[in-house]
C-alpha cells in the first residue's frame, strides 16, 4: 500500500528560469522525493501551454511544479493528474474568493465568471506501462493587478477581491488541497473525484458556443474521456476532441 502523499517545498528561488524546466532537471538527475515542490518568485522564461509565455509579476503570484511518481497509475489513466491538480487549484481559489462560479475549463485552466485566474501546465514521462514520474506546474495569479494587453482574459485573487492576499496562506491551501485530491487518486477513489471534476467543468451539461476547425456549432459538454478528451452532445450526436482541436467562443 502507497503512502499518502505530502507534498513539501524543496527548492525556492527568488528567481529562475521556469520551475517546470527545473523540475525536469532535478528528475532527470536524482531521485526526488514524491511529492517535492520547486517554488519561485520569478520566472525569466515561464512556460505555457502550446509555447505561450506565463507571464507573471515578480512577487505577485503563485509559481510552483510539483514532482510526482505515479508508478500506480496505468498511463492510459493519466487525465486524472489533470483533475487531481484542477479540482486542488480551483477549490483553492473558491476558498478566497468565495464564490461559485470559479470553474475548470477543459482541460487545464481555472477560471472565475469568463476570467482565467490559473493555469496548469503539466508532463508525465511514460516508461512501458507505467508513468514514471510527473511534473506538474501551476501558476495561480494572486495579488498581480495589471497585466500584459496580449494576454486573454487575465484575473487574480485581488482584482476580484479588492485584497492583496499573503502567498504563503493560498499556498498552504493549495498544498493540502493537492494532498487530499492525489491521496483520493491513491486510494482509487476516482468515483469521487470524477463527480467533483465534472461538477466543477465549465459548461457541463449546458449547451454554448464551439469552433472546431471551420465550424461553429452549438453542444453541450457531457463528460471527459479515461485519454482526456471533451465529450460533447451538439443535436443528439456524440463528438470528442483531442486538446488544441476546439475552441470554446
Ligand atoms: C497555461 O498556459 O495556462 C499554463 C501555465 C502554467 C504556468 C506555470 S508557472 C509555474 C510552472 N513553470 C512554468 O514554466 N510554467 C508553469
Amino acid at each position: 500500500m502507497q503512502k499518502p502523499l505530502q507534498a513539501k517545498i524543496i527548492k525556492y528561488f527568488k528567481e529562475i528560469d521556469s520551475t517546470n524546466r527545473y523540475a525536469e532537471d532535478l528528475v532527470n538527475n536524482n531521485r526526488i522525493d514524491d511529492g517535492s515542490v520547486v517554488l519561485t518568485d520569478f520566472q525569466t522564461q515561464g512556460r505555457g501551454v502550446e509555447q505561450n509565455i506565463w507571464e507573471s509579476e515578480n512577487k505577485k503570484n503563485l509559481l510552483l511544479s510539483i514532482i510526482l511518481y505515479p508508478v500506480f497509475l496505468a498511463p492510459e489513466k493519466q487525465f486524472a493528474l489533470n483533475k487531481v491538480i484542477s479540482l486542488a487549484v480551483c477549490e483553492t481559489v473558491k476558498e478566497f474568493v468565495n464564490q461559485n462560479h470559479v470553474t475548470i475549463k477543459w482541460p487545464n485552466d481555472i477560471y472565475v465568471g469568463r476570467k482565467k485566474i490559473a493555469g496548469i501546465l503539466s508532463k508525465n514521462m511514460i516508461s512501458g506501462n507505467y508513468i514514471q514520474s510527473s511534473i506538474i506546474g501551476v501558476g495561480l495569479n494572486v495579488n498581480q493587478m495589471v497585466f500584459g494587453a496580449d494576454i486573454p482574459n487575465p484575473v487574480s485573487l485581488k482584482m476580484i477581491t479588492g485584497k492583496s492576499f499573503t502567498r504563503t496562506k493560498v499556498l498552504k491551501k493549495l498544498l493540502e488541497r493537492f494532498n487530499h485530491f492525489y491521496n483520493l487518486l491513491v486510494e482509487r477513489k476516482t468515483k469521487i473525484i470524477d463527480k467533483k471534476y465534472l461538477a466543477k467543468l465549465m459548461n457541463y451539461n449546458s449547451e454554448a458556443l464551439y469552433r472546431s476547425g471551420d465550424s461553429v456549432f452549438a453542444a453541450k459538454i457531457t463528460g471527459v474521456s479515461k485519454f482526456g478528451q471533451l465529450q460533447m452532445d451538439s443535436g443528439g450526436k456524440n463528438l470528442q476532441f483531442e486538446m488544441k482541436e476546439i475552441e470554446f467562443l
